[in-house]
């Protein structure tokens, strides 16, 4: 599929945004393995969520899809899960992928994971190393550093784990597995990355604790719950930064999820110049929820690193276009795990914004953009990466002429409905 898209100007919308990706995928795993029922209203429908739903059911966990959106999880609880007789097909979903490893790791059964291109590219070794100290057996390809991953899960000690990169992803996994250890185990993040399992976990009624960087966890039983989940402000961001580039533009995006752990882009976007405003603030399942508006101006450079790159890990690709948009330079570093998305995210972005004529170079840990030319339309390749074809249709947005984004089927990872929303502008 091809996306086709021409140069906006004088945007005022008001839009809702699809669910949460890394609560939607929370909320089925952690629902899988609750006692009892779990409501879940506002599911994001995309093909990495679903295929945490097509990986819960080959274990044996009934899950009922009233609507897209509206999902019934039959949890049985922590040792409800049954041995799947084929190999878990993870999609291209990193999320399902390092989540479900931590949680086969307590399981007494055998199991192996596997996924498309992209993921058999993906780092394993790091949720693999903290498991294996557990107890678990964990195989993969290149001597455990690659997908396909085989699981032997079995009876788990608590450890006291230090991550060497802040990822949620790596940490949800160990704490998963601390679910089923014997003891305390610990997690501690060299900064703090998406806070989403710990979350939903203290709701589900587990016994977790969070002071800082570190979390703690002791086996417990969990609850089966209603989970209403917000929007996703990685999904968000591509309509916040659309407005923040066109001066005059003004978008509001209802019910998203704020959590302290996801705003960065609201702080780059400030620094920037843009005028970002928070109302309807409300909590709803343990995070926090409001209505965003963004008010566009010229854009200026800033400097982007250090903590504050987990907190807008999946806005970089699109960061990028604000600050292809901006007056003067944006340097984004300490972003190297972008190398190992999806996609190289630092690679992509660099090629294919260079196609419209924007002045990026990559370097070993980040972008340098000069920003603030007129930009003309170009013929994207998306790299099969739902973040970088739709950071692709919004440069076509600011540029003259007709861009297309190729290869854009892959938008439906995250974001169904995305060229829809952009039409509606
Ligand atoms: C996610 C965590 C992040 C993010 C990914 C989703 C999650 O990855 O990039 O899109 O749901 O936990 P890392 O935790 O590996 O940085």
């Amino acid at each position: 599929m091809e996306l086709l898209v021409e140069a906006k100007t004088k945007i005022r919308s008001t839009i809702t945004i699809p669910g949460d990706k890394s609560i939607s995928h929370r909320s089925v795993i952690i629902g899988s393995i609750a006692e009892g029922l779990t409501e879940i209203e506002n599911f994001l429908p995309g093909k990495d969520c679903m295929s945490t739903v097509r990986c819960m059911r080959q274990m044996g966990i009934e899950i009922e899809v009233i609507s897209p959106t509206h999902l019934k999880v039959y949890g049985k609880g922590l040792h409800g899960l049954a041995e799947p007789q084929d190999v878990l097909d993870v999609g291209n979903s990193g999320t399902t992928i390092r989540l479900l490893t931590g949680v086969l790791a307590g399981q007494d059964f055998f199991c192996a994971l596997n996924g498309d291109a992209s993921i058999r590219k993906r780092p394993m070794k790091r949720v693999a190393v903290p498991l294996q100290q557990m107890g678990a057996q964990i195989w993969g390809r290149e001597g455990g550093k690659f997908a396909p991953m085989a699981i032997q899960g079995g009876a788990l000690q608590g450890i006291h784990y230090h991550t060497p990169v802040a990822s949620a992803q790596l940490k949800s996994a160990v704490l998963l597995a601390g679910l089923y250890a014997s003891g305390n185990t610990v997690v501690t993040e060299p900064a703090q990355s998406r806070d989403h399992t710990e979350k939903m976990l203290k709701g589900f009624g587990a016994d977790i604790q969070c002071e800082g960087l570190k979390t703690s966890i002791r086996s417990s039983s969990l609850a089966g719950q209603k989970v209403f989940v917000p929007g996703d402000i990685s999904s968000a961001a591509f309509f916040m930064v659309v407005a923040a580039v066109i001066p005059g533009a003004r978008i509001t995006v209802e019910k998203v999820g704020v959590s302290e752990t996801r705003t960065g882009i609201i702080d780059v976007l400030k620094a920037m110049g843009a005028k970002v405003s928070l109302s309807n603030v409300l909590e709803s399942s343990g995070e926090q929820m409001a209505d965003i508006t963004v008010e566009g101006t010229m854009l200026k450079g800033v400097e982007i690193g250090g903590e504050l790159i987990p907190r807008l890990i999946d806005e970089i690709p699109v960061l990028a276009v604000a600050a292809a948009a901006a007056q003067g330079t944006t340097v984004i570093k300490d972003a190297a795990e972008l190398k190992v998305k999806e996609s190289n995210r630092l690679q992509a972005v660099a090629t294919e914004l260079r196609k419209f004529g924007v002045a990026i170079q990559e370097t070993e840990d980040g972008l340098i953009i000069q920003g603030g030319q007129n930009y003309s339309s170009a013929v994207c390749e998306s790299y099969h990466d739902h973040r970088i074809a739709m950071a692709c249709a919004l440069m076509g947005l600011i540029s003259e002429g007709r861009t297309v984004v190729r290869d854009a089927e892959c938008i439906d990872i995250s974001f169904p409905g995305f060229a829809e929303s952009l039409d509606l502008l």
